[in-house]
């Protein structure tokens, strides 16, 4: 085998589902794809997620309080991609601008997607310096799903976006 830089060590990973992080706070509308996340804790229910501490949508999570994690189908997949390579530092609605629908929470003060097959609602429990990122914490809060979670995806309308990196363009598995 040959060595690789530890500092790419995530790409191992590839491919992965993204999750949106979206966080409000004021007119802010901000979100950004994340593949560092992990559920944590099943009682209480506990996420973490792994971020860049010069992102804005940290920032805004952190002004908030709370926050909150979107699935979506790949079919948005520009949007994902455009979420993921633009920062929203002077977007007031950077949801929108990606060509997605914000619509109101149901339990958090935060603007989330409305084309999302599965929402987690979460409230800010810690943050943990990791590196150059920010290990964030949050408690789950309100969780909902498209019908094509029973228990278990079912994937017969829901088909995940899998990931593989940047290289060439926002690149996803299988296609
Ligand atoms: C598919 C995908 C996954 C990403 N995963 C992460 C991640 O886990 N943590 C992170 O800090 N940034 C991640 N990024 C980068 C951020 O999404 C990106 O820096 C974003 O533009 C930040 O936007 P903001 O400044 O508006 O918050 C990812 C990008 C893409 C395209």
């Amino acid at each position: 085998m040959k060595p690789i830089d530890p500092k790419i060590v995530h790409r191992l990973f590839y491919p992965s589902v993204p999750v949106v992080l979206c966080a409000s706070y004021g007119e802010r509308r901000s979100a950004m794809p994340v593949v560092s996340y992990a559920s944590l804790s099943e009682e209480p229910a506990l996420v973490g997620l792994s971020c860049f501490r010069g992102s804005s949508t940290l920032k805004t999570a952190l002004r908030a309080r709370c926050f909150a994690l979107c699935i979506l189908d790949r079919k948005y997949s520009s949007s994902v991609e455009f979420l993921g390579t633009h920062t929203g530092k002077r977007m007031k609605d950077k949801i929108s601008a990606s060509g997605l629908t914000p619509v109101k929470a149901k339990k958090i003060a935060c603007y989330v997607i409305k084309e999302s097959s599965a929402v987690v609602e979460c409230l800010y429990m810690r943050k943990i310096k990791t590196g150059d990122h920010f290990l964030l914490v949050g408690k789950v809060a309100e969780v909902y799903a498209s019908e094509d979670f029973d228990d278990y995806w079912r994937f017969k309308s829901y088909k995940p976006i899998l990931y593989t990196g940047m290289k060439g363009g926002f690149s996803l598995y299988g296609t």
